[in-house]
């Protein structure tokens, strides 16, 4: 028996079903409202809007939850790699060892890009900014075999995604070189995905780099942490796309540009600049926190917050964790850790934080791992990207193998001008 809602407005009561998913969260179907009422419903930033039934992530907000096909968060970024996590997100079981394989060899097989994509490289000036360079890439390698721009049969899809995971490594290393005006280093099909990618960053072609075991394990577990993360902008953005019937690769393409803003995937850079301002200016964080506070232009407390979690935001604490073993073991002391705790502790104090649960969220220690590792911080999103692509790909299949899934279309509140007569040019003065 499906619980119901009612609604009553203008003398009329609709019933409304209700929906409630597997972790019992609920939901009001109001598929029929518009047809039954004449209403729609306004939500501005979908706050309170599902877009859709989704089998891959669960997040409970208030709780500080985070399962991945119904694995904790906690034990994947212990237990797993990212390349598993990838194989779990996108096909919902782990791999046995023969899949794992397949996979692994897959993305082998898939991780030089043809050459002809280095004119393509070429053509961007050396600050082109690189999430605009991995967009308009990972459209351009989708031209190469055509084939897995639409993958239709989809028992055969372990291909397409391997080959996009495996590709979007090599583009985004070669983005980087470039913007040095270093050569591209070819991958090395010995060495582990996130290996291999640190090779492409940092080797030369007379000097291999040798990533240390800590430093893989910290990039692998930050991947791990970044992989899914069920209906954010980008995510919505990937399965908007695909729900046109777009490609694979426009979808993921379309993802990279949403995640790119500030107030996502862009957080991350813009931690680090905020921690570095204050280095550099030698505000005071009480003066500082009081600007945020009082909503000063340009003062927001960057990597803080979040739309779902009002607790804390479980990979943060993992990666501050990460961030404190990483740095031992490499011997770095980066003064921005020091200064990103204390200014967690004040804020975490002040009831203006407290009252709206403001936490540090995924972005808050990510930019500090990342600098240790050596990655640039124009790369720290495109470093988010690089561990958001099996969720994009898990997403966009499950609205491609979804047979009731309808274009997304979103009506709207019109507030513009009703009627107005045409004046001719000559009549306007
Ligand atoms: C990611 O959705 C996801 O899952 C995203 C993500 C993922 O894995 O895909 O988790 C990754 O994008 C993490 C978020 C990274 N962004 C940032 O760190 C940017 C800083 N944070 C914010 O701008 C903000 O918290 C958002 C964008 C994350 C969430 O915005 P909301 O849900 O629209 O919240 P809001 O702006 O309505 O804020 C509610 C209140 C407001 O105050 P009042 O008007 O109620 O008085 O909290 C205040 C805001 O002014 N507030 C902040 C703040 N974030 C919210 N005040 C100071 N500093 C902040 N960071």
């Amino acid at each position: 028996m499906t619980d119901t809602a009612q609604l009553h407005y203008n003398g009329q009561t609709i019933d409304l079903p209700v929906v409630v998913g597997t972790q019992k969260e609920t939901a009001v179907d109001i598929s029929k409202l518009r047809a039954e009422s004449g209403l729609i419903t306004l939500d501005n930033g979908y706050g309170n809007t599902g877009s859709c039934s989704s089998a891959i992530t669960f997040v409970n907000g208030e709780k500080g939850i985070l399962k991945y096909r119904g694995y904790r968060i906690e034990v994947l970024a212990t237990k797993s790699t990212f390349v598993e996590t990838a194989y779990l997100l996108i096909f919902g079981e782990m791999p046995t060892s023969s899949q794992y394989t397949e996979f692994r060899r897959q993305l082998v097989q898939h991780e030089f890009i043809h050459e002809d994509m280095r004119h393509h490289l070429d053509g961007f000036p050396p600050n082109a900014p690189p999430m605009a360079i991995l967009s308009a890439m990972i459209n351009a390698v989708g031209c190469f075999e055509p084939v897995f721009m639409q993958p239709e049969d989809d028992e055969h899809f372990m291909k397409p995604a391997a080959r996009l995971m495996s590709k979007i490594r090599t583009i985004a290393a070669a983005s980087y070189r470039k913007s040095l005006g270093k050569p591209i280093v070819y991958p090395r099909s010995r060495l582990r995905y996130v290996e291999n990618f640190l090779h492409m960053m940092f080797s030369s072609p007379y000097e291999p780099y040798e990533a240390p075991e800590a430093v893989v394990e910290a990039l692998d577990r930050l991947l791990i942490l970044h992989a899914d993360h069920e209906q954010n902008c980008s995510t919505s953005t990937v399965r908007m796309v695909a729900s046109s019937q777009a490609n694979l690769y426009a979808s993921v393409a379309a993802g990279v540009c949403a995640l790119w803003g500030p107030l996502h995937g862009g957080a991350n850079v813009a931690v680090i600049d905020m921690l570095q301002g204050l280095v550099d200016s030698g505000e005071k964080l009480d003066r500082f926190i009081a600007r945020v506070k009082n909503r000063d232009a340009g003062a927001r407390l960057m990597g803080f917050g979040h739309r779902v979690y009002k607790n804390f935001d479980p990979r943060a604490t993992i990666i501050k964790e990460s961030c404190h073993r990483l740095l031992e073991k490499i011997g770095v002391d980066d003064p921005l850790l020091d200064l990103a705790m204390k200014l967690e502790e004040v804020a975490l104090k002040d009831p203006y934080f407290v009252e709206r649960k403001l936490y540090p969220n995924v972005d808050y220690y990510s930019g500090i791992i990342m600098r240790a590792l050596g990655i640039p911080t124009d790369m720290f999103t495109v470093i988010f990207a690089i561990g958001r692509l099996p969720g994009w790909i898990a997403h966009w299949r499950e609205v491609h193998t979804n047979t009731n899934a309808r274009i997304d279309r979103p009506r709207q509140i019109y507030i513009g001008d009703t009627v107005r007569e045409y004046v001719p040019l000559e009549e306007r003065g």
